[in-house]
């Protein structure tokens, strides 16, 4: 039998299922973080907004690292983060490498089926990332208090089979690979829900945050 080695380093706790729930955050943010920036009108996985707090260049960009030549990694704060210090703090605080930061602004979903039959989708995290570099994940701080909410996860895109849930209350933590993962999230309510998505490089650095903060 053929052994195929992986082209890129990646972490043992997402082999299984491709994600990770972890404790959630302990630490209180004002909400005006997260309110009181410049959002972008940017379509992805229902009705969406993104502010974004590192780019590729540190200008108010929303576009993927590839369209600067660049895999999803050394993210530079753009202005938006002088309104954030404690979302720019989280993400420093874990200690690995991270490109694109963004907060997204989703509207409340009309309906499930929409969801699962229209916003499902791959990321494209390891564009330009060389073979042999840790493999770009993406980790989720939820922001305002959803626990109705969910992310929606599957293997495979058409297979109900193969789907878990993450549930969305505030300060809820978890790590997706989500460039192996269809994923989109089915939020209820009636007030848009907030959460900061991290682009990190799988390594030892972000092995040691996950296992610091791994779910008891
Ligand atoms: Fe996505």
């Amino acid at each position: 039998m053929t052994t195929v080695q992986p082209r890129h380093e990646t972490l043992e706790a997402l082999a299984e299922t491709g994600f990770a729930i972890l404790r959630p955050f302990a630490g209180r943010i004002d909400p005006s973080e997260w309110e009181g920036l410049t959002y972008l009108d940017w379509q992805s996985g229902g009705d969406t907004n993104f502010a974004v707090l590192a780019s590729a260049t540190g200008e108010d960009d929303p576009r993927g690292f590839w369209e600067h030549g660049k895999p999803d990694k050394a993210g530079v704060w753009t202005k938006n983060v002088e309104v954030a210090p404690a979302l720019r703090n989280w993400v420093t605080s874990v200690g690995a490498p991270y490109g694109r930061v963004r907060v997204i602004k989703l509207q409340p979903s009309t309906d499930l089926a929409s969801v699962t039959g229209r916003y499902l989708h791959q990321d494209d995290n390891n564009r330009l990332n060389p073979e042999g570099a840790g493999w770009v994940v993406r980790s989720w701080l939820n922001l305002t208090d959803n626990p109705d909410s969910y992310m929606v996860l599957r293997e495979e895109r058409d297979d109900p089979s193969t789907e878990h849930h993450i549930p969305l209350p505030a300060g809820a933590q978890f790590v997706v690979d989500t460039e192996r993962l269809w994923h989109a999230v089915y939020h209820v309510g009636d007030a848009p829900r907030y959460a900061m998505i991290t682009s990190f490089e799988s390594g030892p650095a972000l092995k040691a945050w996950m296992d610091a903060n791994a779910a008891s």
